[in-house]
């Protein structure tokens, strides 16, 4: 894999926020962030001064979460923190198909769009797969599967940093569980990414020990250890 390919992956959300993503961005100065509904990840530069730190509070405005996703910076003291979450980058090793059992059976799995999304809140809210909001699924394809007609798994695609796609949300109703929901969502969600020659990479928490064995089984690795941050602006 080239070098310029993975550097995209260590700011994930500003490369997509100035790239597949500018659409659904608002800007300032340096700084951005996603549209209210869709996502509160904010991206800063690599070194951001106390400069750039204002525009982004302005950006976000005053006493709301700024939250900065695996970026490193610290921002200045009056940033009041939110929370701190140990976390890591996984991504699918090359350009490959999933080899799953489950890759190619596409039976009952079902796209999921805007008359989808009070389901897909109600499914977030029973599972917790990390933060998701009624404009989310504007950031790419989200796929389902229904049980008599009742949402019971989704998974879909989140951030887009260019030649990569990031699969978030993956998450199935606890009585549904244990029947490849996820395996059979993830991989479908795999093949459609390698197929237009992009690569999937995702985050999941440290302490998500099932959610990482699944992912492992599934064929991915871990590039690398991130740390999840937010802080309330001044
Ligand atoms: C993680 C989660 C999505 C798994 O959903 P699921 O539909 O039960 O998963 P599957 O049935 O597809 O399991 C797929 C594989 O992972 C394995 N697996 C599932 N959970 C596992 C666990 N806790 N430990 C080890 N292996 C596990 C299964 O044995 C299966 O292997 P196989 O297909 O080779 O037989 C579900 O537990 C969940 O919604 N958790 C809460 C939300 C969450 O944490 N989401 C992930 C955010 S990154």
């Amino acid at each position: 894999m080239m070098n310029r390919d993975v550097v995209a992956l260590d700011d994930p959300v500003g490369e997509s926020l100035r790239g597949p993503h500018a659409h659904l961005a608002r800007r300032l100065g340096r700084t951005a962030t996603y549209l209210p509904g869709v996502a509160t990840f904010a991206a800063v530069s690599a070194d951001p001064d106390p400069a750039e730190w204002a525009d982004l509070a302005r950006l976000l405005g005053r006493g709301e979460l700024a939250d900065m996703f695996s970026h490193p910076a610290i921002p200045p003291s009056d940033w009041e923190p939110v929370f701190v979450l140990e976390g890591r980058q996984m991504i699918w090793p090359g350009s490959g198909r999933p080899d799953h059992p489950h890759a190619e059976t596409g039976t009952g799995v079902v796209e999921l769009g805007a008359d989808s999304v009070p389901e897909m809140l109600d499914l977030v809210a029973r599972t917790q797969p990390g933060p998701f909001w009624p404009r989310t699924h504007e950031l790419g394809t989200y796929l389902g599967i229904r049980d008599n007609g009742t949402l019971v798994a989704m998974a879909g695609e989140r951030l887009r940093p260019p030649g990569w796609t990031e699969i978030s949300a993956v998450c199935t109703a606890p009585e549904a569980r244990g029947r490849g929901h996820a395996a059979r969502l993830v991989s479908a969600l795999v093949a459609r990414i390698v197929s237009r020659n992009e690569r999937p990479f995702m985050h999941v928490a440290e302490a998500n020990l099932g959610a990482i064995a699944l992912y492992e089984r599934l064929g991915f690795e871990a590039r690398k250890h991130v740390t999840f941050r937010g802080f309330r602006t001044p």
